[in-house]
């Protein structure tokens, strides 16, 4: 199996950063675009459960649009691809069997066998949750999903910028996201850097690894 050696890993770890200035001549290659896609959809979440949805905004009058709702900040209209990642709003027990029917169809189990299952999800997740514990949880998924695409963007040497800098109420209006039971949470600016932008140049700040390692 081919894997990225150690030093693959951390050297575009240190290549990556939160891109601010982004080449708006340059666009993802749809095969590496279609990678990243799938690094979303494979991205793990707490039960299985991926109550997400990936929103990638093609329109340039809409990324306008989102670009005046994200303090002016450039890389919304000038990354190759933009990604709202959003979360489902008002989980319910629909979601779970959603979650248990496709696990039936995968695995060719029987939904009845995975009456356990379903129990100890709707115990965590609606009964031991209340609303706002449970936008909360669900939220959280959200941001593994944006840590996956991060680290594989910059595995296929592509840049990005996580970016929180904006007005969820005016996104999801801007996106119709409410109408469709979804909420944004959290955005991905992804494609190349300018040459231009002197954040590329500019040393990691990180506190040192015993600093933020604890072994006990
Ligand atoms: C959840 C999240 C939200 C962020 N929001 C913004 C943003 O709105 N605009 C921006 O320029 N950078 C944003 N950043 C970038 C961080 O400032 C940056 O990741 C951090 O300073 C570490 O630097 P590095 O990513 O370049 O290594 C965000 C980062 C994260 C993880």
């Amino acid at each position: 199996m081919k894997t990225a050696t150690r030093e693959q890993l951390i050297d575009q770890l240190n290549w990556r950063y939160a891109t601010k200035q982004f080449d708006a001549d340059r666009q993802i290659d749809p095969a590496d675009w279609s990678t990243l896609e799938e690094a979303l959809q494979l991205s793990p979440s707490s039960l299985g459960l991926q109550l997400w949805k990936f929103v990638v905004v093609e329109d340039p009058e809409v990324r306008e649009q989102l670009k005046a709702a994200s303090w002016g900040q450039s890389q919304i209209t000038d990354a190759s691809k933009l990604v709202v990642l959003a979360v489902k709003k008002n989980i319910t027990e629909k979601d779970i069997d959603a979650h248990l029917q496709r696990i039936s169809e995968v695995r060719g189990v029987p939904v009845e066998a995975l009456a356990p299952l379903r129990e100890m999800s709707v115990g965590s997740v609606i009964l031991g949750k209340d609303d706002a514990a449970r936008d909360v949880w669900a939220s959280r998924q959200v941001y593994i999903a944006l840590g996956n695409l991060l680290t594989s963007a910059a595995l296929l040497g592509i840049d990005a910028c996580p970016m929180e800098g904006f007005s969820p109420a005016d996104y999801d209006r801007i996106l119709g996201l409410e109408e469709k039971g979804l909420g944004s949470v959290v955005v991905a600016a992804i494609g190349y850097r300018s040459s231009q932008d002197k954040y590329a140049g500019l040393p990691k700040v990180r506190f040192p690894k015993e600093e933020v390692l604890l072994h006990v």
